[in-house]
């Protein structure tokens, strides 16, 4: 029997509450299957704090680099933030030791809400596109970063190698869909724009199904508004993508609905929900545990090559919503655990369909 070993990191705030969903999906579809996960919840975060003094424990680190894959909830809260220690600095340390260069974040309007987008419901329902953001590199990295009462430096840097991994990370996504990058880029202003347009081309080269697009960033925030669904895949520098996928985070209509991953080249992906700890709603049990679900979908089918049963979540979250079922972000009035039970009796109902798009 295939075992695999998942770090847990429930965090703050809504974290456990949601933690727990994604924990219970991930047992409910091991059932009957020939692998099974071995959990290993840990400390980090506001929590850690608490109890370690630090917001990234080494024991947590340790796990972290040993797993085949970790689960991340939530972090933060006002509890920490006069604290000279802040939760967030876990995550940013976390993100560093693991090397995660690659962030994904899928964008879906689901059909079942697509009246609750903040744009009109003709232009994005059926939208589902992702976001590619370089993490480790760019204008948040480079030296020198300085600054005083009469002038300020910062410096976009990346080396091509930097640039080459995160289009190539891109076009492989696009290959499982519909086969378009969109690269965005200021290429008539900034020199490091026109190093990413070159390697993009050359990226591009070797994968001739594909079809590569360029555009600025001011156009390309401008038609993610006006016509979100021309997207499939999107790819960017890490600044760019900063703005650009919380622009498009909130398409959808709510936070609670979003999952991503973060890739390094070797060693253990980070997935977890786009949003926060949502300390105005933790302990009430009405967090939305969708983005936390479908993170661990995206888990299920990035690290351990499992298409089917990532699907099997993604189609049950998505019957769920159908039938009516939604928490309160969404209009309704389930509760994170009925929703999360009735996710997994969707799971227990069995056969996946064909024709959803996969991230
Ligand atoms: N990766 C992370 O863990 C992460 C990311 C962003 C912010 N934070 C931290 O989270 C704390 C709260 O930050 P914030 O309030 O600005 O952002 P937030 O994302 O936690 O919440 C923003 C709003 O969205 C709602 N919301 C978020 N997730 C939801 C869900 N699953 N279901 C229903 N509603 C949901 C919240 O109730 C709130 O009204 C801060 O300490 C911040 O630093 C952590």
């Amino acid at each position: 029997m295939k075992s695999y070993k998942i770090v847990a990191l429930p965090g703050d705030g809504i974290g456990p509450e949601i933690m727990k969903c994604g924990l219970d999906v991930l047992e409910a579809i091991s059932e009957g299957t020939d692998y099974r996960f071995q959990i290993s919840k840990k400390a980090f975060g506001g929590a850690a704090i608490d109890q370690f003094g630090e917001p990234l424990p080494k024991e947590t680190l340790d796990a972290a680099k040993e797993a085949d894959a970790i689960l991340l909830a939530a972090i933060g809260g006002p509890k920490w933030d006069e604290e000279t220690e802040r939760p967030e600095a876990g995550l940013l340390a976390l993100r560093k030791a693991l090397a995660l260069f690659a962030n994904i974040r899928p964008i879906q309007v689901p059909a079942a809400i697509s009246h609750l987008s903040p744009l009109k419901e003709d232009r994005v329902a059926g939208c589902d596109f992702i976001v590619v953001r370089e993490l480790t590199g760019g204008l948040y990295f480079g030296e020198p970063k300085q600054w005083n009462e009469h002038e300020a430096t910062d410096t976009l840097y990346y080396q091509a190698y930097e640039i080459e991994r995160i289009i190539e990370k891109a076009f492989l996504i696009a290959r499982s869909r519909d086969k378009k990058v969109t690269s965005v880029d200021k290429a008539n202003v900034l020199a490091s724009s026109k190093l990413w347009r070159k390697i993009a081309e050359q990226v591009a080269a070797r994968y001739p199904e594909i079809t590569l697009e360029h555009l600025y960033v001011d156009a390309a925030s401008m038609l993610l508004i006006q016509n979100p669904k021309k997207f499939d895949v999107i790819v960017t520098e890490n600044m760019f993508g900063d703005i650009i996928s919380d622009e498009a985070s909130v398409i959808p209509g709510s936070l609670g609905l979003l999952p991503s991953a973060s890739h390094a080249e070797n060693g253990p992906s980070l997935y977890e929900p786009i949003h926060g700890s949502a300390p105005d709603i933790a302990g009430q049990n009405i967090a939305n545990p969708i983005s936390m679900i479908l993170s661990v979908a995206m888990m299920l089918r990035q690290s351990f090559q499992l298409h089917e049963a990532a699907k099997k979540i993604e189609q049950a979250t998505n019957r769920t919503m159908e039938s009516g079922c939604l928490t309160k972000d969404l209009g309704g009035n389930a509760t994170t655990t009925a929703f999360t039970e009735a996710v997994i009796k969707e799971i227990q109902k069995g056969a996946v369909q064909n024709g959803t798009n996969t991230f």
